[in-house]
């Protein structure tokens, strides 16, 4: 009875379903406009309650945990390609803790040696990378970055060790797993198909790669390199439970998995944009040769904050690209939508999109505009809103068990999330991310195939939507 308004379809399974996949953004905006902030739709035979705008985010993202669930929606994707025991395969109470976990390895001074890692690691692919030899050329770029993401992902986050398995096995077992996430594996998860096979050998074998390493390094009673692995072996459960070697193993798989696709994707759609945009190309140079020197000294770590254009330019993709486009909860009990009449069962799931919050044009003047510009301050088109949501400084901030994190609440620009669920990763895919520009920018000019500014369009058809392929670029190496 006090359900939101039900989105009109024809067929009662599929519902929905076809519309919203096509194009979810398009979607909330069109039935945004027909029904308001909280309306509810079929998916796949589900009642699906989307809650649209700052107060909707907040709602979902911060709700309560005798309220909302998220293991229960995503572990089916998940835990076959992460493994068991850990991230959506256990109690929230324990991710929580192993969140804490693989926090610690992301601090300033690991990101110190970071930077250099991932400068590197561009560098040389670039200069081994048969599809950059030479003056110009054009590239499918996507594919490259890719690639690009998961040596420098690797690198940082997994030692040289394991990163150089990634020229051999790891490639292709990675690439595997990935199947998994098929969002057809809501539906077939556990259907013996051949690409499922694939993807419990990929873990299985990928697992005990890891697993090998930490009887290796245990038996030779490592001390030296203080990394990620290192600091899950040495991390121990409330009650002073050590965390098992099988756990370890699968928050590696998971950090790896995590970060991936949705860097990948947002690097891709960078260069994207910079094709369509190489006035702003010249400006990032630039700013390198004002703040950095002529020279471009090595970058360091120190360095990325003297390039605010470069930040940016990640913060300004995220808000009309981020990669996770549908954020889903399950109801645990009926939930009242403060300040209207609808009450949410417990037989519906709820669903955020920040993105839609974040290209409103209440937020944002001319939303749809790529302008990394608006980002400083006294531009004339920046965000139109009371709260400041370049920093999240003045936000309130709350303690999950892994550390306090911004709540978020009621901020139209979310695109690492908010809540308890909140992303882990964001200072080092900004880090990683920044840094594979500032490399990018100092090798070449990039334009786009037929000089125009034309953007190229979107492919939901993957969990984490990216850029449409092929995505083809015309670059020209910088002379010097
Ligand atoms: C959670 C976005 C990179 C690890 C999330 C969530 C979002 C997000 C929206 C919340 C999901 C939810 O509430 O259901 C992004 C974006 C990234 C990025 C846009 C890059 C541009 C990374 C990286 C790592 C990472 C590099 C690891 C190093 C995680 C983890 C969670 C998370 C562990 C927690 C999941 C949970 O608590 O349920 N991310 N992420 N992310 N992310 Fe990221």
């Amino acid at each position: 009875p006090n359900e939101p308004p039900l989105v009109f379809h024809w067929f009662p399974l599929i519902g929905s379903t076809i519309t919203y996949g096509m194009d979810p953004p398009r979607f909330f905006k069109e039935n945004r406009e027909k029904y308001g902030d909280c309306f509810t739709f079929i998916l796949l035979g589900k009642k699906t309650t989307v809650y649209v705008g700052p107060k909707g985010n907040d709602f979902i993202l911060n709700g309560k945990i005798r309220d909302v669930n998220a293991e229960e929606i995503y572990t089916v994707l998940t835990t076959p390609v992460f493994g068991k025991d850990v991230v959506y395969d256990c109690p929230n109470s324990k991710l929580m803790e192993q969140k804490k976990f693989m926090k610690i390895a992301l601090t300033t001074e690991a990101f110190r040696q970071y930077v250099p890692i991932i400068s590197d690691e561009v560098t040389n692919y670039l200069k081994r990378t048969a599809d950059f030899k030479g003056k110009s050329g054009i590239v499918d770029i996507p594919p490259k970055m890719a690639q690009i993401t998961i040596f420098t992902a690797s690198h940082a986050l997994q030692g040289k060790e394991i990163r150089d398995k990634f020229d051999e096995s790891l490639a292709d077992l990675y690439h595997d797993l990935d199947m998994g996430f098929s969002p057809i594996n809501f539906m077939l998860h556990w259907a013996p198909l051949p690409w499922n096979n694939r993807r419990d050998y990929a873990q299985r074998t990928i697992a005990k790669i890891y697993m090998d390493t930490i009887k290796e390094r245990r038996a030779r009673g490592e001390t030296g390199a203080q990394d990620i692995m290192w600091h899950l072996m040495n991390s121990t459960y409330k009650g002073n439970v050590p965390v098992p070697d099988h756990e370890v193993a699968h928050m590696m798989i998971a950090l790896l998995m995590a970060g991936q696709h949705s860097s990948s994707s947002t690097s891709s759609w960078i260069m994207l944009r910079l094709a369509s945009r190489p006035d702003i190309m010249e400006d990032l140079y630039n700013e390198q040769v004002k703040n950095l020197g002529a020279d471009l000294p090595p970058l360091t770590y120190e360095d990325l904050a003297k390039l605010p254009l470069h930040a940016a330019i990640v913060k300004e993709t995220l808000r009309l690209h981020a990669p996770i486009h549908s954020i889903m909860r399950a109801v645990k009990t009926p939930m009242p939508v403060p300040g209207t009449k609808y009450v949410i069962p417990t037989d519906h799931v709820l669903l955020a999109a920040p993105g839609v919050s974040a290209t409103d044009e209440s937020y944002f003047p001319q939303p749809d505009l790529w302008e990394p510009h608006r980002w400083e301050k006294d531009s004339p088109l920046a965000p139109t809103i009371v709260r400041n949501v370049s920093s999240e400084e003045d936000d309130e901030k709350i303690d999950y068990g892994y550390g306090l994190v911004s709540k978020g609440a009621n901020s139209p620009y979310l695109p690492f999330g908010a809540g308890r669920h909140r992303c882990i990763g964001e200072q080092f895919a900004n880090l990683q991310l920044q840094t594979i520009l500032a490399v990018i920018v100092r090798n070449f000019k990039f334009r786009n195939v037929d000089g125009s500014d034309k953007v190229i369009g979107t492919d939901y058809a993957s969990l984490f939507s990216r850029p449409l392929e092929p995505a083809k670029i015309y670059w020209e190496r910088r002379e010097g």
